[in-house]
């Protein structure tokens, strides 16, 4: 067993899953969302159980990701959701994957690189209803779709958009949204162009508006078993399949008056038991919980204290009992009774529970446990 390593759950994403698709039902396809390593979950094995239960179509943001995934033997059509151009067109073409096309100068280069190879190449059409990211304005989107039909060795296969805030009560804007894509999916409609797979909800919308399911759904974080914000209450059971470990590396009581790690921004005002924790921002763990966030000993907090340097930090271990080298750190994950989520680190360091997870860095290694039915 590594001193540090991430321990994914695979029978919590498998619940998920299954949560998921009891509440979007049996005609709406779930696009399972696996970019940037499953929001640091570790792709392949997310995949893997996606695909046992059921899943049938995955998604990603770029085509190496894609290409990974391939080469590990995922066969199910793989949607990139981001731009892609140059050598990137090549990869998605050479292992088979759905594009997601704005452009027509990529659209070109698709539709000759297709020709050459003599099978057509699938596309999905990204439109801005109100993200203003990726995606063609409204009125764009017609002509656009019309221009591809008139490239050989091109279909368009989806259609899709994204909201901006679909995670919030205040589901407003996010009406908005759906009923500009419903003009641009009627004014397709009545020229002629019928497109199969129209999608555009996330977790959010997925979870809290099921008039927004059309043919499919992108659910990324939700699959996770992370709350897609704290403004809603959960609406399906889900399970946070991510925990983060460590050993205690060394005990010591620090006199008073010592200062802890870089920039001495922490001195002990007394004789101080502090245990050094292995695992810095070189993991992923963020900085910005210097002085501000905790980790779990012995089923008890420990604050951080001083600043988190690249491969360690130091904790107060004042409340935590009798602590010893080897002792298990739980960074993020349950230990006992007690807990700390993602979105208690992301509080602590100012950002979202997806960072958290998506942060952590490969020399992290990932740790698979969990059956598929433990949830049940
Ligand atoms: C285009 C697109 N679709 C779907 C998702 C999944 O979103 P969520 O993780 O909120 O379900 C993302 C993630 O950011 C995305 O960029």
């Amino acid at each position: 067993m590594p001193v540090t390593y991430a321990e994914v759950d695979l029978g919590a994403i498998a619940h998920n899953i299954r949560a998921v698709q009891n509440h979007i039902g049996p005609d709406v396809i779930l696009i399972a969302v696996l970019k940037a390593n499953a929001y640091g979950h570790g792709a392949l094995m997310v995949a893997q159980t996606a695909l046992q239960q059921g899943v049938q179509r995955l998604g990603v943001a770029r085509p190496d990701e894609g290409a990974y995934l391939r080469a590990n033997g995922v066969r199910v059509p793989i949607l990139v959701m981001n731009y892609t151009s140059g050598r990137d067109l090549k990869t998605a073409l050479d292992h088979d994957l759905l594009l997601s096309v704005t452009e027509d100068h990529i659209a070109e280069q698709l539709s000759a690189l297709a020709e050459a190879r003599g099978r057509p190449a699938l596309v999905h059409v990204k439109v801005d209803t109100g993200m203003g990211r990726f995606g063609l304005l409204p009125d764009e989107v017609l002509p656009f779709i019309e221009r591809l039909a008139r490239l050989p060795g091109l279909a368009v296969e989806g259609i899709y958009s994204h909201f901006a805030v679909s995670d919030l009560a205040d589901k407003s804007y996010t009406h908005q949204q759906f009923a500009t894509f419903q003009q641009v999916l009627a004014a397709l409609e009545a020229a002629g162009h019928y497109i199969p797979i129209r999608h555009i909800a996330n977790s959010g919308a997925t979870l809290d508006l099921p008039e927004t399911h059309l043919d499919a759904v992108r659910v990324g974080i939700a699959l996770y078993g992370m709350p897609r914000s704290s403004e809603v209450a959960p609406t399906v059971p889900l399970h946070p399949a991510l925990s983060l470990k460590s050993r205690v590396a060394r005990v010591r009581t620090l006199p008073a008056g010592s200062s802890i790690s870089y920039g001495r921004t922490y001195i002990t005002s007394r004789p101080t038991p502090v245990a050094l924790v292995p695992v810095g921002y070189g993991d992923g763990y963020h900085r910005s919980l210097s002085n501000r966030g905790a980790v779990l000993i012995n089923g008890r907090r420990a604050p951080i204290v001083g600043r988190v340097c690249m491969d360690q930090f130091v904790v107060d271990v004042s409340e935590a009992g009798d602590v010893r080298v080897d002792d298990e750190v739980v960074l993020l994950g349950c230990q006992g009774d007690a807990s700390i989520t993602a979105e208690e680190i992301a509080t602590w360091a100012e950002t979202i529970n997806y960072e958290v997870t998506t942060g952590l860095l490969p020399r992290v290694p990932r740790l698979y446990t969990g059956d598929a039915h433990a949830y049940e």
